[in-house]
């Protein structure tokens, strides 16, 4: 069976622009749930995971079928290293602002492209993160609903 990297969901609806902010100064003043001890305005981070108001969690309980359901914010900055996820194998993400990025996966020699995409904003997508990829050419921040099965 191929593997699968990437699939658009366009049936599944977009969310109400009213149940979450496009303001990453906003989001940013949210705790930081990945690695929080390292410092969020270093200029080596290059990604930040931020919890999502509790109507973006009403709103995807009705719209995902999934077993402990985490619905996050998720700031990318220009920069990130290629890699695997830490904690999921993949998940459903919305693109407030891309930053014009284009995600691209690799084989396991992080060299060789497997698949490049430029996602479009404000449609619901499902990704593999157990496959190597980073985000090339963002121009500035790219947020993101991120939303997956919590197992931690
Ligand atoms: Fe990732």
């Amino acid at each position: 069976m191929e593997e699968q990297i990437y699939r658009l969901h366009p049936e599944i609806p977009q969310v109400p622009d009213s149940l979450f902010t496009t303001q990453v100064d906003e989001v940013k003043s949210i705790p930081n749930l990945f690695f929080p001890e390292f410092p969020l305005e270093s200029p080596m981070r290059k990604y930040s995971v931020h919890d999502a108001p509790k109507e973006m969690y009403e709103w995807a309980q009705d719209h995902f079928r999934l077993n402990n359901l985490a619905v996050r914010y998720q700031i990318v900055r220009p920069g990130m290293r290629i890699h695997k996820d830490v904690n999921r194998a993949w998940c459903y993400n919305y693109l407030i602002t891309s930053g014009n990025g284009e995600t691209v996966w690799y084989e396991d020699d992080k060299t060789t492209v497997k698949k490049s995409v430029v996602i479009p904003e404000k449609t619901w997508h499902w990704i593999n993160t157990s496959v190597f990829h980073t985000v090339r050419n963002i121009q500035e921040d790219r947020l993101a609903i991120t939303i997956f099965e919590d197992h931690d």
